[in-house]
C-alpha cells in the first residue's frame, strides 16, 4: 500500500466513550493523492482517475471519537474536492465549492481535519464535477469503528459500482442530453466490490454495503448469508431488521450484519444480474446468539417550534415543468440558488415537505446532518443522510439542523446534480 498512516495520540484531547468514561481520542492522518490510474474495468485497461495509485481508493478507517486528519494531494490535470459523505463535520471541511471551499487545483494540497462522533459506514469523493469525477472512480469507504464492536469474524466492504462503456468496452465519454434529463448515465459493466474475497460457512460477517454509482439505484439481493439490516446511511437501527431486497440509491449505505450459509452472492433483482461474489471454504460451528443491534450514535432531540419548508423536484424528460434554465430544479431554480432554502439558528427543528413533481426517482442528501424519514403514519421513521423519492410520491424529513454553516442539498444522482438539482441551507 502506497498510503501513510499514522497513529497518535492527540494532544490531551478526550472523549466520551459509549459507557461514558473518558478515552484518549487519537489522530489518524492520511494522504489522499487523486490522479489519473489505469485499472482494469469489465475485462478492460482503462485509463481512469483513482487515489494513491488505486481504484477505488483506498479504506480510510478511524474509531468513534478520533480525530481525522486527511492530505489531499492534487495530482491531476484538473481541480478536485473531497467530501466526507455522511459525516457531522465542521462546515469548513465539508469539502464543497461556493459554499465551503475553493477548488484545489493542479499540483495544490489542502489539509481537512476534522472529529469524527457517529461510529458507522460511510464514504468519501470527489464533490467538484463530481458525475464525472466519481464515475471515474474518485471515490472509497471510510469506515469509524465502534469502541465495542460486534462480535463478528469479518467485516467487509461492499462497494456497487456500475460504469459506461462504449462497443469496444472502454470508458465512455460522452454524457448525452437525453441522460442528464432522464435516469442519468447508467452504465452497463456492473460491479460489487468487495474487501474480502473468502468466509467460512458458518462465519459471522459485517456487510458494509455502499452505492458510490452516480445514478443507478440498486434493488440488491444477497445470497449465502441469514442476517438483520443493522443501520442505515451510518446510523444504527434501534432493532435489527430482517430484509429481502435492499434498495440502495446513489449515496446511500447499508450495513447487514449476518450467519454465512454458503458463497455469499449479490445480485440486482432487477436486471436480474449477479454483480459479486465472495466464496466460502470450510465450515465452522454457527453462533447462536442473536444478530446483536449496533450501539447508537449521539443524535440531537428535536425540539421546539418546527420550522417549514417544501421542496418540489423539478424538470427532467417528460413534464415536471419549471422557470429555472438547466434541466432539473427545486422550487424553480435550477442550480444553487442566491438566497438558502432555509436559513435558520443553530440547533433549530425543520420539516422539510419533499415532492417528487417529476417522471423520475431521487435522492435527496443533507451535507453536516442527518434527519428522519417521516413514516406514512408521520411518525419518525429511519435516520438517514438520504432519502429515495420516487416519481410523484411526497415526503417529510425532520431535522435537528445542529451543525453551523453552509451545507448543501442535492439529489445525489450526480447527473441530476450537475444540472441543476441542488440547493443549500444555512444555520447561523
Ligand atoms: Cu455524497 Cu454532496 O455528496
Ligand atoms: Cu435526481
Amino acid at each position: 500500500m502506497k498510503w501513510t498512516r499514522r497513529e497518535t495520540l492527540g494532544g490531551g484531547l478526550a472523549a466520551l466513550s459509549a459507557a461514558g468514561m473518558p478515552t484518549f481520542a487519537a489522530t489518524r492522518s492520511y494522504t489522499l493523492r487523486p490522479e489519473p490510474i489505469m485499472a482494469s474495468v469489465g475485462g478492460m485497461r482503462q485509463e481512469l482517475l483513482g487515489f494513491n495509485g488505486s481504484w477505488p481508493g483506498p479504506e480510510l478507517r478511524a474509531g468513534q471519537g478520533d480525530h481525522m486528519r486527511v492530505r489531499v494531494e492534487n495530482g491531476l490535470q484538473d481541480g478536485v474536492l473531497v467530501h466526507w459523505h455522511g459525516l457531522r463535520l465542521p462546515n469548513r471541511m465539508d469539502g464543497v465549492s461556493v459554499l465551503t471551499q475553493d477548488v484545489i487545483p493542479p499540483d495544490a494540497s489542502h489539509d481537512y481535519r476534522f472529529p469524527v462522533p457517529d461510529a458507522g459506514t460511510f464514504w468519501y469523493h470527489s464533490h467538484y464535477l463530481s458525475y464525472d469525477q466519481v464515475s471515474r472512480g474518485l471515490f472509497g469507504p471510510l469506515i469509524i469503528d465502534e469502541q465495542q464492536p460486534p462480535d463478528v469474524d469479518h467485516d467487509i466492504t461492499v462497494q456497487l459500482f456500475d460504469m459506461l462503456t462504449d462497443d469496444s468496452g472502454v470508458y465512455d465519454e460522452d454524457t448525452g442530453a437525453e441522460q442528464f434529463a432522464a435516469t442519468g448515465r447508467i452504465g452497463n459493466v456492473m460491479t460489487a466490490i468487495v474487501s474480502r474475497e473468502t468466509v467460512q460457512r458458518g462465519d459471522r460477517v459485517r456487510l458494509r454495503l455502499i452505492n458510490p454509482s452516480i445514478d443507478r439505484v440498486y434493488s440488491l439481493r444477497i445470497n449465502g448469508i441469514e442476517g438483520k439490516i443493522v443501520a442505515l446511511d451510518g446510523m444504527p437501527l434501534e432493532q435489527p431488521q430482517p430484509f429481502e431486497d435492499i434498495i440502495l440509491a446513489p449515496g446511500q449505505r447499508c450495513d447487514v450484519i449476518g450467519d454465512v450459509s454458503d458463497a455469499i452472492a449479490f445480485a440486482d433483482d432487477d436486471i436480474g444480474q449477479t454483480l459479486g461474489q465472495i466464496a466460502a471454504q470450510g465450515q465452522r460451528q454457527r453462533r447462536t446468539t442473536a444478530i446483536p443491534a449496533l450501539p447508537p450514535n449521539p443524535m440531537p432531540q428535536p425540539k421546539g417550534r418546527e420550522v417549514k419548508a417544501r421542496l418540489v423536484m423539478q424538470g427532467g424528460a417528460g413534464g415536471g415543468k419549471h422557470d429555472g434554465f438547466g434541466t432539473w430544479a427545486l422550487n424553480d431554480v435550477s442550480g444553487l440558488p442566491r438566497e438558502p432554502l432555509l436559513n435558520v439558528r443553530r440547533g433549530t427543528t425543520a420539516r422539510i415537505s419533499l415532492y417528487n413533481a417529476t417522471a423520475f426517482d431521487h435522492v435527496m442528501h443533507l451535507h453536516g446532518h442527518h434527519f428522519w424519514e417521516n413514516s406514512e403514519t408521520g411518525q419518525p421513521g429511519d435516520y438517514r443522510d438520504g432519502t429515495f423519492v420516487r416519481a410523484g410520491e411526497a415526503r417529510d424529513i425532520l431535522c435537528v439542523l445542529d451543525n453551523p454553516g453552509n451545507w448543501m442539498l442535492h439529489c445525489h444522482m450526480l447527473s441530476h446534480q450537475a444540472d441543476g438539482m441542488a440547493t443549500w441551507i444555512r444555520v447561523a
